[in-house]
């Protein structure tokens, strides 16, 4: 088959790293790519939410099958337009991917379909969110409607500096994804991130990663796209598996096909393990990034299969994938910076000995390759995935270390407790 696959981070290169060995994939390009894919794709220098050069890269290649790996095409409307078009493509519509787009339609959602999940109210006039604020407790969560990049949620300790947050989201923070502002009930426990596949009807459950949205050490600092992953999560269980399937995912693809826009593509559940159970804090319509680096590692059945059924609404008639046992942790490499400003163009080295070791596979995000000398350079925020298997989780997150040690980069910024908290739980 020949492929387009969309996107330039590190969850692309994994997609793509995981595509390039199926059997069935002839041709594989990716639009626009970074210095990593180009080595297992033919890269396009297409940008993700260039929708009209997309439609038309498309209808020129003729593709047999396209992957949208990140969220802005989704919400862009790039899926129905090629279901318009007869074009087979993975990735949900525009009104399914709402699920991530929007918080408010999420919440609302979530209330008809009675799936747990943090109480909240929906703000578009700031008289009244300050008004509600004055009736909650601190923390304060506050949230951004649209999408931020991963950047929209704040949670500030006091009222004073809650308030003050809403002047900025109100006064455009986050452009028009923060004219419409969610304040949520704030949850306490551990995270998970918990990957689903649906067709529409059907989801296949996948598995469980845990990721590190904060910027430094012991969960400090701004939020970031997520500084770091690991999988398999000790808190989720497979009773914890059997009712997020039962309660969340099942309730989701269920609600979504009856209100009429079926979930095609990934079901990407932040969870909050509440002394509750597990509640949802948020969806997103796509795989996570660190966490997909982490689950193609461990994926061992061919991804394309699963994709076509999703595509094909036949995912009843596939076999669960198989999973490599082995856990696998990643440690992101961000420029010096992120996710403030950062410098772009510094020269990386190290890299070609390090994806030599055995279980390791160096992920790229933000890089590309000097056009005169060849080097690698980073190109981004995110720069780089450090994945390492091994026997144990202890095993692999020290692997993951000693190849970033490795790793010659003068810009380097990355956090040095990836995975403490099941580590802190095994030992
Ligand atoms: P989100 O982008 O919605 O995943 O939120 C970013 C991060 O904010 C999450 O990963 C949580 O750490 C935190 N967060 C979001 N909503 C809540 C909530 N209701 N209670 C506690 N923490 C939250
Ligand atoms: N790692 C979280 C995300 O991809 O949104």
């Amino acid at each position: 088959m020949k492929l387009l696959l969309i996107g330039s981070g590190g969850r692309e290169h994994a997609l793509a790293w995981k595509l390039a060995q199926s059997p069935n994939v002839e041709t594989l390009h990716c639009a626009p790519g970074n210095a990593g894919i180009a080595e297992v794709a033919d890269i396009v220098d297409i940008a993700a939410d260039d929708i009209i050069g997309l439609l038309a890269l498309i209808q020129r290649e003729a593709y047999d099958f396209v992957v949208v790996g990140p969220e802005q095409p989704l919400a862009m409307g790039l899926v129905d337009a090629l279901n318009d078009l007869g074009v087979r493509v993975f990735g949900p519509t525009e009104a399914a991917a709402q699920l991530e787009s929007s918080k408010a339609f999420t919440k609302a959602f979530c209330d008809r379909y009675d799936i747990p999940t943090a109480g909240y109210g929906v703000f578009t006039d700031i008289a009244a969110a300050k008004a509600h604020l004055k009736t909650m407790t601190a923390p304060y969560v506050l949230k951004a409607d649209g999408l931020a990049a991963g950047k929209g949620v704040v949670i500030p300790e006091t009222l004073k500096d809650a308030e003050a947050e809403l002047e900025e989201f109100f006064s455009g923070k986050f452009g028009d994804a923060s004219q419409t502002v969610v304040i949520e009930e704030f949850m306490r426990g551990q995270e998970a991130s918990f990957f689903a596949i649906s067709d529409g009807t059907t989801a296949l459950p996948l598995i469980a990663a845990q990721d590190h949205k904060r910027a430094y050490d012991g969960d400090k600092g701004p939020n970031t796209g997520g500084m770091g992953a690991y999988s398999p999560a000790p808190i989720f269980t497979d009773a914890v598996l059997a009712t997020v399937m039962e309660k969340i995912i099942q309730p989701t693809v269920y609600g979504m096909a009856k209100d009429g826009h079926p979930f095609k593509g990934v079901l990407f559940a932040g969870l909050m393990m509440t002394d509750e159970g597990p509640k949802l804090i948020e969806y997103n319509a796509r795989f996570g990034d660190p966490e997909c680096q982490v689950i193609m590692r461990r994926l061992q059945s061919d991804l394309l299969p699963l994709l076509l059924a999703a595509e094909a609404g036949t995912l009843d008639k596939v076999d669960a994938p198989a999973w490599f046992s082995e856990p696998v942790a990643n440690v992101v490499l961000a420029a010096e910076g992120y996710p403030g400003a950062y410098k772009k163009g510094t020269v990386i080295s190290g890299v070609e000995a390090v994806n030599e070791r055995d279980g390791i596979v160096v992920f790229h995000a933000g890089t590309r390759r000097g056009k005169n000398c060849g080097k690698l350079k980073a190109n981004g925020g995110r720069v780089l995935s450090v994945t390492a298997s091994g026997e144990t989780l202890r095993d692999a997150v020290d692997a993951a270390y000693e190849a970033v040690d490795a790793i010659k980069w003068s810009a380097k910024q990355y956090r040095t407790d990836i995975a403490y908290q099941a580590l802190k739980q095994n030992t």
